[in-house]
């Protein structure tokens, strides 16, 4: 049921605000993040290993950040059809973390089943509790996003980085890195998202009077540096499955070492850029993509459109929120974006060419 909806994407993009707010109130207790089942004690632990496939892939690239500044934890990070050949070791006291969905994707499973004697612990962090990959872990995290449809993967992957978020916290508290008082100050945060993402979703005209014109690209660049580099990728991945325009994304500084090379007029670059402590870096590589030509679509905040200059061609404000929490947030438009520019082309928006909900074969 698309409850009025033109599409299940759209629709999943919407509930987003309402979906995370239930799943956030089912891993708090107070100010005290607490997971269902296993208990799991990240003073034992000393390596992370996060595995998994497109878009839930971006969910763990993101939380490497999460894990790494907030909680001090060495993380590997790797798709799960490069992990599983690549017989990797598996030190001592490493948790093994595999995130999906459907719990069914082929490859992660099978890293999974890697990893079984080797890691201390199998987690995963799932959408379907009745799934494969869910019955095989220790400890089986459900990310209570709630059915999803469309192929394009929306809510889901907000909702992956919401229980990762949670991790890296008690991650972080556990290790002795963040006080209690801290981590309530970053709990009220999320728990005041949903009312920032709604803020978000307003901007959805202005986002389609962009898709109009990225509808008419034959390729489109996305920039970001930081926590914002995992959303790149996950805005070029929306993009290409949705829309068939060829997008690829970037870590900002990267750029001068090629990809440059591909800006001209006809190419949009899609710069995400909280004004963050490195806002200043992604805006001068912002400026090298301006002197060529390239038409810049800046997402940002108040702060970082009043110092972005004039030579933007769009520029999308959002709400301002504690740094951490930026990924939560950006996902927004970075759908939008793909969204609508589908919409303009006329594409299959839930049921792209060529894709499969869940990817059962290898
Ligand atoms: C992207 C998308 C896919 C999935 C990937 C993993 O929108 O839906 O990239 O994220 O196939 O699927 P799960 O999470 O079910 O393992």
């Amino acid at each position: 049921d698309k409850a009025g909806y033109k599409h299940f994407m759209a629709k999943e993009i919407a509930e987003q605000p309402t979906v995370l707010a239930d799943a956030l109130r089912g891993y708090l207790d107070g100010d005290t993040i607490s997971l269902p089942g296993e208990p799991l004690d990240f003073t034992k632990i000393e390596r992370l290993t996060l595995v998994a496939c497109g878009t839930a892939f971006y969910a763990c690239l993101t939380a490497k950040y999460w894990f790494e500044q907030l909680a001090g934890l060495p993380v590997e990070v790797d798709v799960a059809s490069e992990f599983r050949y690549r017989e990797p070791p598996i030190t001592a006291h490493t948790v093994a973390l595999f995130v999906s969905q459907s719990g069914e994707t082929a490859d992660t499973l099978a890293a999974l089943r890697y990893c079984k004697d080797k890691a201390d612990k199998i987690v995963s962090v799932v959408n379907v509790a009745e799934s494969s990959i869910a019955r095989e872990s220790d400890l089986a995290l459900p990310i209570h996003a709630g059915v999803e449809v469309g192929v394009a993967s929306t809510k889901a992957f907000t909702c992956q980085l919401n229980v990762l978020l949670l991790l890296a916290l008690k991650a972080a508290v556990d290790r002795g890195r963040m006080t209690p008082e801290a981590l309530a100050e970053t709990l009220a945060s999320l728990r005041a998202l949903p009312g920032v993402l709604n803020a978000a979703m307003d901007r959805s005209d202005d986002i389609n009077q962009a898709a109009r014109q990225i509808a008419e690209a034959r390729d489109v660049l996305f920039l970001g540096r930081g926590l914002m580099y995992p959303l790149a990728l996950e805005g070029a991945l929306k993009l290409k499955e949705i829309s068939y325009i060829h997008a690829e994304a970037y870590a900002s500084g990267e750029l001068k070492h090629g990809p440059i090379a591909l800006i001209d007029k006809s190419v949009p670059v899609v710069v995400m850029a909280p004004r963050d402590a490195l806002f200043d870096k992604t805006v001068s590589n912002m400026q090298e993509v301006l002197a060529r030509g390239g038409k810049v679509l800046l997402i940002t905040d108040a702060a970082g459109a009043a110092e972005a200059g004039q030579d933007v061609w769009k520029t999308i404000i959002l709400p301002e929120v504690p740094s951490i929490l930026s990924p939560l947030l950006y996902a927004i438009p970075a759908q939008l974006l793909a969204y609508h520019t589908a919409i303009a082309k006329g594409t299959d928006v839930d049921q792209p060419r060529n894709l499969a909900k869940s990817v059962t074969v290898e």
